[in-house]
């Protein structure tokens, strides 16, 4: 099942399109290697999870390092999405963005002084707080400042969400949240400090999760909690399901929206709490392309008594898309315009010096040099995770929205990558 219902990304009369506006046409405008967005599908993605929860009481906070674009972050805001963010850095994106500082939750393991300071004045809507510690800090800060901070536990259910060791957080040997078992005696504790007010509780078990059942699981655990906590007088007004869903990016059959808000639903029947969700992944995943060109085709032997390693080097490279790299992550990678004839098994790398610089391995494809190339489900974690290694811009961002098209974001130069350092002075 694919999260979001509009596929914006279809091939029309041979050629790959973004909504109705060709993926060359965008290349010869804004050169690659760059990234396009539908805002269709973006709409309908946050709208299908809308969807999902009618007529409960619900806040689906989007989490913005999913992909912090402003005219993203903006265009979420617009359709009455709260934000789940994890830095002060996103804390002024949001702002930036014009998102409701009392829509936003605040997560995160190392939040500073400052950070608290800013969200306190701010006025987010709740601190889920990590750790003893943090507590204890924003109880403090908040004092300073003669406010009260409003908080959840984040509690760490102990459940295995079966994903990317690197992406599953709910397990009790990773560093986020409180243990399960202690997270009782801390809410006496948060209850109990004059500038704290208990008000949710708060799990997120990991990213790209595609069954059920780790959600539920760690559902059950929360809500024995919240059972327990009523025994001891602390009520709980919301429960911060987190984040997670996953999608299609090869032959993934997540749970839709639909059943998945159903299935948490379900659970919370007879209870008068707020829910809220914490999706990044599922609401721009599928709804980005990163848009490449070959620059290079490097043929193996092919009288090699191996199978001959064929290269097709792109423009974009671990930089621009680290997801590969990083994960070893699958992302579908198709012609813009399909050729007829002969295709070859290539190895699609970037330019980058590191062997590690793919974006897709044993890949069939027709291609010629100056052939474009769409990377699939690219929207989230594409660029938020860019970096400038070897000294490379970070790449352009587009949104396609029916036949228009224009920048969300400009190419960097290369001259703004060094524009904050500084040569000494010989002495
Ligand atoms: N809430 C919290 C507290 C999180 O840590 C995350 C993601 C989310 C929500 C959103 O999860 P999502 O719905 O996107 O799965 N860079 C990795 C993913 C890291 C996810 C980190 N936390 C990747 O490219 O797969």
């Amino acid at each position: 099942m694919k999260t979001t219902d509009v596929n914006a990304f279809t091939l029309k009369n041979g050629a790959l399109f973004a909504e109705n506006v060709p993926l060359s046409t965008i290349a010869d405008t804004y050169h690659t290697p760059c990234y396009v967005y539908s805002k269709a599908a973006l709409i309908d993605a946050f709208q299908q999870f809308q969807l999902g929860l009618l007529g409960t009481n619900h806040l689906i906070c989007f989490a913005v390092k999913a992909n912090p674009s402003l005219a993203i972050l903006n265009l979420f805001a617009s359709l009455g999405a709260g934000f789940d963010i994890v830095s002060g850095g996103e804390l002024a994106r949001v702002l930036a963005a014009g998102g409701n500082p009392q829509k936003i939750v605040f997560s995160g393991v190392g939040k500073s002084h400052e950070e608290m300071r800013a969200a306190l004045n701010a006025g987010i809507l709740c601190f889920n707080v990590e750790s003893e510690n943090e507590l204890h800090r924003l109880n403090s800060v908040a004092a300073e400042m003669g406010k009260i901070a409003p908080i959840s536990l984040r509690v760490n259910p102990n459940v295995d969400a079966k994903t990317h060791p690197y992406i599953s957080t709910g397990l009790k040997n990773n560093k986020f949240g409180v243990a399960f078992e202690s997270a009782a005696q801390l809410y006496e504790q948060a209850a109990a400090m004059p500038n704290i007010a208990v008000h949710g509780v708060d799990c997120h078990i990991g990213s790209q999760i595609t069954e059920l059942s780790p959600f539920l699981d760690a559902l059950d655990r929360v809500l024995s909690l919240v059972d327990h906590l009523e025994t001891k007088g602390i009520s709980i007004a919301h429960i911060d399901v987190g984040g997670g869903i996953g999608i299609t990016y090869a032959d993934e059959t997540p749970p839709a929206f639909a059943e998945y808000a159903k299935a948490i639903m379900q659970k919370l029947v007879g209870r008068n709490v707020k829910v809220m969700f914490e999706p990044g992944r599922a609401l721009v995943g599928n709804a980005g392309v990163m848009l490449t060109k070959v620059e290079y085709l490097k043929m193996g032997n092919l009288d090699d008594a191996d199978k001959p390693k064929h290269f097709a080097i792109v423009d974009a490279a671990m930089n621009d898309l680290m997801r590969p790299a990083l994960y070893d992550a699958y992302h579908e990678i198709v012609a813009v315009e399909p050729r007829d004839g002969e295709a070859h098994t290539y190895e699609v790398v970037g330019p980058v010096c590191e062997s590690g610089d793919f974006l897709g391995h044993d890949r069939l494809l027709n291609i010629q040099e100056g052939d474009l190339l769409a990377v699939k489900s690219a929207g989230a974690y594409g660029m938020s995770m860019a970096s400038n290694y070897n000294t490379r811009a970070r790449a352009a961002e587009i949104m396609v929205d029916g036949d228009q098209h224009y920048v969300i974001r400009a190419r960097e130069k290369i001259e703004d990558l060094f524009a904050l350092e500084i040569v000494p002075s010989p002495r």
